[in-house]
């Protein structure tokens, strides 16, 4: 039997204290799935869309890898890409695997699909949907690339049914002062906010326009107080994203990733919850559960946690939550495993969801989400 808050309290004592007391088996909570790297949009904050990729999980072995990830105790999926809704064979998968059997099924989409596919999404097993939308409708536009794409997404996600509903937006300089605004649209169509931090260190965004996306000192000033004000994050949280992005300094926390996730590449390689570490192994040559188990997994994960690494701010909110969290809410920060990167969660402002009880990750951390 797997106890998810002694697993979770070894890697806070692991991270913390000692080494000594990390698990000796990794036992992620969420597998992040790129089925596809493919993508139809033209983000200038990301590369994905600039290249051909070949898709190399067939049907039949991303129906048998999600028998292993349930076998291995993986609880959730985020299914992302690439844009995961351009295979043609995602609604068979999941039935054919039946996926229902997860907890937490997570499709991070572009927006620019699901209102095609509304009828498959809401007959299937998926338990949430997050649409990346990086701003109002002129400049969500503009930053994706594609003219429509925001009303397309909004009207998409009206279709949707009883699945939850975010809109993933990436932090960045053009919309720094339409954050409100955009809360008040996720509240509009009955759906959170999310947020991502810009990255810069991955390899799908080796070639992205990041500097038409980084914002300037009063860009950052008004990020941070929508950050405090309007959605009440955690102070040492917008701290670390206040220093980020004007490039200050940072005291980076240790990196518990490979604890709480692992990610499967559409060529089959699996990663260690870590874009910018290698690969160690493929699911089209070994099992899973031999991958999780193998020296080099529970090596490399030890290594993220003292950080021999070249940084990123992927999943940078599950480390700092672990770094700040009181043992007692270990429990809660599984919550975080199955979140994207880096996107701690955020109500809108005017939802129903009150800020002290959206994420109760956060709340554990005497933060509000
Ligand atoms: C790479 S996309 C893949 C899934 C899907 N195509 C989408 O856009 O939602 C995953 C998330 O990364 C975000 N993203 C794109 N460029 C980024 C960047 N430079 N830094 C951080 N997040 C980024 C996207 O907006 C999206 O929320
Ligand atoms: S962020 Fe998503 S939608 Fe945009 S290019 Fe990258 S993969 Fe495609
Ligand atoms: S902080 Fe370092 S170890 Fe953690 S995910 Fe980023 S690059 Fe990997």
């Amino acid at each position: 039997m797997f106890y998810p808050a002694s697993y979770l309290s070894r890697v806070w004592l692991g991270s913390k204290v000692s080494p000594k007391f990390l698990p000796q088996v990794a036992r992620p909570l969420a597998a992040h799935i790129k089925l596809t790297e493919n993508c139809q949009a033209r983000c200038i904050s990301c590369d994905y869309w600039k290249s051909r990729w070949q898709d190399a999980i067939s049907t039949d072995r991303a129906i048998s890898l999600l028998d292993e990830i349930h076998a291995s105790g993986i609880t959730g999926l985020r299914f992302t890409g690439g844009e995961p809704l351009l295979r043609r064979d995602f609604f068979e998968i999941m039935r054919r695997a039946d996926a229902s059997r997860f907890e937490k099924i997570i499709v991070q989409t572009n927006g620019l699909l699901p209102k095609k596919l509304h009828r498959e999404i809401n007959d299937s097993p998926i338990t949430k949907i997050a649409v990346s939308i990086d701003g109002l409708r002129d400049t969500n536009d503009q930053i994706r690339g594609i003219r429509g794409y925001f009303d397309l997404g909004v009207e998409g996600i009206r279709l949707l049914r009883d699945k939850e509903v975010v809109l993933s937006v990436t932090l960045n300089r053009l919309s720094a002062g339409e954050l409100e605004g955009l809360a008040a649209a996720a509240s509009e169509v009955g759906a959170q906010l999310e947020f991502n931090i810009l990255s810069r260190s991955l390899y799908f965004l080796a070639n992205a326009d990041l500097e038409a996306m980084w914002p300037a000192k009063a860009d950052v000033i008004k990020i941070a107080k929508f950050l405090r004000d309007t959605i009440h994050r955690p102070e040492y949280e917008i701290d670390y994203i206040t220093r980020y992005y004007n490039r200050e300094k940072l005291a980076e926390p240790p990196c518990v990733l490979g604890y709480l996730q692992v990610f499967v590449l559409s060529n089959g390689d699996i990663l260690t919850g870590c874009y910018p570490l290698k690969p160690v192994g493929n699911i089209l040559k070994d099992h899973l559960a031999d991958i999780l188990a193998s020296d080099e997994y529970m090596r490399q994960s030890e290594a993220m946690v003292r950080r021999e690494c070249p940084g990123c701010t992927c999943g940078v909110e599950s480390s700092l939550a672990m770094q700040h969290a009181a043992s007692s809410a270990l429990y809660q920060i599984g919550n975080l495993a199955h979140r994207p990167a880096a996107a701690p969660r955020v109500p809108a402002p005017s939802s129903s969801t009150s800020p002290a009880s959206a994420s109760a990750a956060d709340s554990a951390t005497h933060a509000s989400s």
